[in-house]
């Protein structure tokens, strides 16, 4: 095994002087991306080698480019369809691709019907309810099938929902949550999951947003050891939806214990409903997998981009099944008699491919927790993975260095063996990839670091963990069947081992890449394929490559190491954060005039948001006014928006055309070199500003307004 190389530290100061000459026009995720430098390789086990799903290398070449698009037939074939398709690709409406175009198929059948015949016994779920005195369950195939069936009834029949509707789930980590998934997607209902900790206002935002007439939420759930009632942001929701015309006519309610009342918000009559007392109707029915269109749409997931509104990502059915299959099978290496868990949130696209429907797909056993990682403690997964035998782990940087730091030592203690781990999300620091491996993987588990997005459906970028090596701080090579490249501004290809970062780009299509963005065709044009698309006309896949808006660096050996965005979008604790969403919220306080809001770098969640607000004249400059721009972000984003740290500047750096100069704001909160200010119109107020925030920021007072909630707590 390859020997840990030297730590270096990176402090933001390794952005030198010579670095900042290049500077790019803002400054963004990717620059404050910290410089590791080229680390070694750890190998896979034997053990790991010889049971692996992806060891073949003839397969491997099989999705060389010459083969491109019919390689992903071997993915479409891990599915079971009810009409074969008569074409694999169809680019005659570029970029708006299709796929396995007159294939016909059902995602709920092929998660959970097709495997009864062998399965049914065997565990989909094993929910392990925060409360550590309260037993996990499991939900076998059986079960699921009954239950999805019962639902799908339910929401035929008592909510009126029929083949092309949206439906907004706001629901926290509880087994009807997957549930209700696949029963939308029994009957053709394209489901609109919202992050259960995200505010009633951004939930009635993205269910106006999307048409839905028809909420489903849970009346509440643990979180920290702390009930929390959810019953109450349904009520926001409506209400928010209704502002921008759009009536929600019926609520259900998941209740956390069923026949038990614990939310004690009011019930609206004839709106709302608990889904407990209604679903006893349809107890037993069964509700036939309607045979959908491959392109038809699977479900939305909106997420943050460069606006201040969230856009409604829609995946297809057929592609984006095919696509999280075989992902799946391939890099999270699941084996009929693996015990799989993602500590991910379905909220998140995380939990939508790689806990319902890639390992649904697959027939897999799988974990669901409800509650916080270190909830009582530290040792919290450890206990789960022993007591449940889990082999196959996945998670975030972020709560990786978050277990790290309040407990470095706590794996030791238990008796669990991982063959395989994931990290997702963000970027991760060598030291802590070597943490990961060390001491949760004790060194026998292999590690897959897998680049995605929200908008691509699955892995993009990720070793084959058998037959390439591990390289702490690079997701790796490509995925299977994908091919990517770095461009600079000016189109120029950054070569592999120059030691350049620049814009990673997708040069083909794949069936897990997102349709449109939903309502918006131009917008998805626009974000992903204008910027390095010559032929606006063309119908060739070449023509399109695929912006992901992260910078990226490609090494000689052919491992990419993604940096970050490039885009205002800030990825706190592996979640996207649209900063002008946070500033929009911000200038609803009636006394702001101006707000500017840049990441900083953060010991544990990679980054976080700092808000700089300008008041209007007149206006003193106090703490209240600082407790009403949390308040406002936490009641129209959520808790996972709320900055680290405000500061109230008498006036922003500004560009003569009136351009807030975010880069230098970032640059002095991250105590970087600002670079070169002579353009501004107000050159002055850099100091000025510089001197207020790191004057401060050494003092305890600066803190943050209140202490900053770790990963899974942002609630
Ligand atoms: C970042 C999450 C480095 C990246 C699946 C991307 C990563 C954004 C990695 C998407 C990784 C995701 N290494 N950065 N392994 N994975 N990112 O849509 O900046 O929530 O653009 O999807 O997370 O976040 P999203």
């Amino acid at each position: 095994m390859a020997t840990a190389p030297k730590k270096i530290k990176a402090t933001p100061k390794h952005q030198s002087k010579k670095a900042a000459k290049h500077k790019p026009a803002e400054l963004n995720e990717a620059q404050i991306a910290v410089h590791w430098k080229e680390e070694q390789y750890l190998y896979p086990s034997k053990e790991f080698i010889a049971q692996a799903n992806l060891s073949d290398k003839k397969l491997v070449r099989k999705f060389d480019e010459k083969n491109f698009p019919d390689c992903f037939v071997e993915y479409a074939n891990l599915l079971d369809w009810d009409h074969k398709w008569n074409k694999v690709l169809d680019t005659s409406h570029a970029p708006f691709w299709k796929w396995f175009v007159g294939g016909k198929l059902n995602a709920c059948y092929n998660c959970v019907d097709r495997h009864l015949a062998k399965h049914k016994n065997k565990a989909a779920f094993i929910f392990v309810p925060e409360p550590e005195n309260e037993a996990a369950t499991v939900i076998t195939y059986q079960e699921l099938y009954k239950r999805v069936n019962e639902t799908a009834a339910m929401l035929r029949d008592f909510a009126g929902l029929k083949n092309g509707d949206r439906v907004t789930i706001h629901m926290p980590m509880i087994p009807e949550l997957p549930i209700t998934m696949l029963a939308c997607a029994r009957i053709g209902v394209v489901h609109s999951v919202v992050f259960g900790g995200f505010s009633g206002e951004a939930c009635g935002l993205r269910a106006a947003d999307s048409g839905s007439r028809v909420l489903i939420y849970a009346d509440g759930y643990y979180r920290n050891g702390k009930w929390i009632d959810h019953k109450g942001n349904a009520d926001i929701a409506v209400a928010t939806a209704k502002k921008e015309c759009q009536d929600i006519e019926k609520v259900l309610i998941w209740k956390r214990y069923p026949g038990k009342r614990m939310s004690e918000v009011a019930m609206v009559a004839g709106r709302d409903f608990f889904v407990d007392e209604v679903i006893k109707d349809y107890a037993g029915q069964t509700v036939a997998p309607v045979s959908q269109d491959a392109e038809a749409p699977l479900f939305l997931m909106y997420t943050s981009g460069t606006t201040g509104k969230p856009k409604g990502c829609q995946h297809r059915t057929g592609g984006y099944l095919a696509y999280v299959a075989g992902t799946t099978k391939y890099y999270q290496d699941i084996h009929p008699d693996d015990v799989y868990w993602c500590m991910a949130d379905i909220g998140w696209i995380t939990g939508h491919s790689y806990i319902v429907y890639g390992p649904l797909a697959l027939g897999a056993t799988s974990v669901l927790y409800e509650g916080v990682p270190q909830f009582p403690d530290a040792g919290r997964p450890w206990r789960i993975a022993e007591r449940l035998d889990v082999n196959i782990f996945h998670t975030s940087p972020t709560a990786i260095r978050m277990l790290r730091k309040a407990g470095a030592d706590e794996p030791k203690k238990y008796n669990y063996h991982f063959k395989h781990m994931t990290t997702v999300g963000e970027p991760i620091e060598p030291e802590v990839f070597r943490w990961y491996h060390e001491v949760v993987g004790k060194r026998e588990a292999v590690i897959v670091d897998t680049w995605w997005q929200t908008e691509t459906g699955g892995f993009l970028c990720t070793t084959k963990p058998a037959l390439e090596p591990m390289k702490p701080g690079s997701a790796g090579p490509p995925a299977l069947g994908i091919y990517p490249v770095i461009w600079d501004e000016n189109s120029e290809e950054v070569k592999a081992g120059s030691g350049r970062a620049g814009n990673i780009c997708i040069r083909n299509p794949w069936p897990g890449i997102m349709q449109t963005i939903w309502g918006d065709p131009e917008r998805f044009v626009r974000q992903y394929y204008a910027k390095y698309n010559k032929h606006p006309k063309s119908k060739d896949w070449r023509d399109w490559p695929y912006y992901a808006a992260d910078g990226a660096m490609l090494a000689a050996d052919g491992y990419y190491r993604i940096l970050g965005r490039v885009d205002d979008v800030i990825n706190v604790a592996g979640h996207r954060l649209g900063t002008k969403e946070v500033e929009s919220a911000c200038l609803t306080v009636p006394e702001i005039a101006e707000a500017a809001v840049v990441p900083i770098v953060d010991e544990v969640k990679g980054r976080v948001p700092v808000v700089y607000i300008a008041l209007k004249p007149g206006v003193p400059a106090n703490k209240a006014i600082q407790d009403k721009v949390i308040s406002t972000i936490e009641t129209m984003i959520g808790k996972i928006a709320r900055p680290k740290m405000i500061h109230i500047v008498p006036d922003m750096p500004k560009t003569r055309s009136g351009k807030i100069m975010r880069r230098v704001l970032a640059a002095i909160s991250n105590h970087m070199d600002t670079g070169d200010i002579t353009t501004l119109a107000n050159p002055d107020i850099v100091e000025q500003i510089r001197e207020l925030v790191q004057g401060r920021s050494r003092g305890p007072v600066q803190e943050g307004p209140e202490d900053i909630k770790m990963f899974g707590e942002e609630r």
